[in-house]
């Protein structure tokens, strides 16, 4: 399937989730790259599935020196609120500026990425094939281009206090986040050891450090909103659970409510360096 088919994602629920992807990103993973773009006059940072620009808000003033950030997505209209977001200005107060271009990524090339200092995503991976994260290891590889890939989810989740359900209800997301889509068999929580061994065999060096999301009662809005999401996907993998899915889903939300909940999401972030 082609990024046209890909699933919409609402700005809303992007906005919603920034803040604790921005407490989660790896920030050890930064430390390799930092030197590696101050010694260039004018990084080009590519972002892949950029959404509405939330890693390059995340990034750019945590990186030194002018930077150039080139923003893809499949959807126009995320690309409005990415280029009228993006910060002016990186860490040491220099410039930065962005372009932005409508386009599928699972076909970049090497010669697509010429030039390039970064790659960058976030929460891209798991929404992509073997074949398309072997893809672009290649791309990056072949140009010489680190690429940094944050937020990918791991297939593990604990909420506190446990119900009984919780097992049976994530098994059945895991389903579905690896579930096959127009022809696609997407990555789901094996894509960070996907592109690990890619990346590895390709003979580019990877550190892997965890990004967990940590809920609590002040992040009640956002975890009720992924808990709806998380319970609505495990259905749709496993339509037997829909009915003791509602019951579920309504202690769920209450304890959410109720500031009595807390869930750990589980996500890895990979530095691949291919220098
Ligand atoms: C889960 S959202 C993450 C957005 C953003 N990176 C963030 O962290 O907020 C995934 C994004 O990837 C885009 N996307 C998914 N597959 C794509 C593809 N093959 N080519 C281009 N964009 C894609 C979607 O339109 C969406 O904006």
């Amino acid at each position: 399937m082609s990024a046209a088919g890909s699933p919409r994602y609402s700005p809303a629920w992007l906005g919603l989730r920034e803040e604790a992807d921005a407490q989660a990103r790896a920030t050890r993973l930064l430390d390799p790259l930092r030197p590696h773009l101050a010694g260039l006059a004018r990084p080009v940072i590519r972002d892949l599935g950029c959404g509405t620009g939330s890693m390059g808000r995340w990034l750019a003033g945590r990186l030194p020196g002018p930077q150039h950030w080139v923003m893809y997505d499949s959807d126009p209209e995320l690309l409005d609120h990415a280029r009228a977001n993006m910060l002016d200005t990186a860490a040491d107060g220099t410039p930065v500026t962005v372009e932005t271009r409508v386009r599928d990524v699972t076909g970049l090339t090497a010669a697509d990425l010429a030039g390039t200092s970064l790659v960058t995503a976030s929460a891209l991976l798991d929404l992509l094939t073997v074949d398309e994260v072997d893809g672009l290891a290649r791309a990056c590889v072949g140009a010489g281009t680190p690429a940094l890939l944050t937020l990918s989810v791991v297939g593990r989740v604990e909420l506190t206090p446990a119900d009984p359900l919780d097992a049976g209800i994530a098994a059945a997301f895991n389903a579905h986040q690896r579930r096959v889509d127009g022809g696609r068999r997407l990555l789901g929580p094996d894509a960070v050891d996907a592109a690990a061994e890619a990346f590895t065999r390709l003979g580019a060096d990877v550190l892997v450090d965890p990004s967990p999301w940590r809920l609590g009662p002040d992040q009640a809005d956002l975890m009720a909103s992924w808990l709806r999401g998380w319970i609505d996907a495990a259905v749709a993998a496993r339509p037997d659970l829909a009915e003791p899915a509602i019951g579920y889903a309504r202690r769920r939300l209450a304890a959410a409510r109720a500031g009595g909940l807390r869930i750990v999401v589980h996500h890895g972030d990979l530095l691949a360096q291919c220098e």
